[in-house]
């Protein structure tokens, strides 16, 4: 994982169970509770642990076209890095595919370490520093989705994640980019979305990107500290892409990671 930081094991029939046992060998899992989050536990289809990427309601029927679940999921699309809008943001997230539709629906990702080699002198040192403000609100609001209730906005305040961070074990630099950035510390937010933007676009380049063709049964995992991803839109929504997500818990927020961290 440190040094791939994607690993794909094609074709495994696993239960959530086996999902679970073999993510917590790697970690803790991630135990957020957002307090009245977009789907209440008791509209969950899947049990404690596993989070629910799917297309599909508690009844296992395909969630409607304007379903406001369903705008949240689209935001998917936008390139990130998971619960980069927490405090301490994700380790790993391991997705196992059940069920795909037969068009599209792919899942990219980019190579964040390699994407920070390949910028100039003059952005790494303009960026070294930088501390972004992150919160789903954003990454909503992006694809135009703003109908938070106030215990959702209250649940999602903004928080802070450093530009670029080092990962704990190979000491390497990466852009920690994500959909969910909103805004620089001490710029102004016009100027902070077209920077964040333009380097996205630098960082999401086809020289940086792998793209999952997924088959039924594949178990991806990656390493939320070294890649953004994002998933594909899928040709017919009338079918349905039932994927699983088990999640670890990062070890400290990235904002206290030591400054002169050995290059
Ligand atoms: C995720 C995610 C992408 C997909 O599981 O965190 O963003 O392709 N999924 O479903
Ligand atoms: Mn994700």
């Amino acid at each position: 994982m440190d040094r791939y930081a994607v690993l794909v094991f094609r074709e495994q029939s696993i239960t959530d169970d086996e999902q679970l046992a073999f993510t917590r060998h790697f970690g803790e899992l991630e135990a957020y509770r957002t307090p009245g989050h977009v789907r209440p536990r008791s509209e969950q289809r899947l049990g404690p642990g596993m989070a629910d990427f799917s297309n599909l309601d508690k009844h296992g029927n395909i969630i409607a076209a304007d379903d406001r679940v369903w705008f949240f999921k689209l935001a998917d699309r936008l390139w990130h890095s998971d619960s980069s809008f927490r405090p301490v943001p994700a380790k790993y997230s391991l997705l196992s595919a059940r069920v795909l539709p037969s068009w599209g629906g792919n899942t990219d990702f980019a190579d964040m370490r390699a994407a920070y080699d390949a910028l100039d002198t003059r952005t790494k040192a303009e960026i070294e520093d930088l501390v972004c403000l992150h919160s789903l609100i954003y990454s909503r609001q992006a694809i135009g989705f703003g109908d938070l209730s106030p215990e959702e906005m209250a649940a999602f305040r903004p928080v802070r994640q450093r530009l670029v961070r080092t990962h704990p074990v190979t000491g390497r630099k990466s852009l920690f980019l994500s959909a969910h950035a909103g805004a620089i510390e001490g710029w102004a937010v016009p100027e902070a979305r077209m920077f964040l933007r333009d380097l996205t676009e630098h960082a999401t380049q086809r020289e940086f990107v792998y793209s999952h063709v997924w088959r039924p049964g594949d178990l991806v995992m990656w390493d939320n500290r070294q890649v953004m991803h994002r998933a594909r839109r899928f040709g017919d929504r009338n079918e349905i892409r039932d994927m699983r997500r088990t999640t670890l818990a990062g070890d400290a927020p990235t904002i206290e990671q030591a400054e002169d961290h050995a290059a």
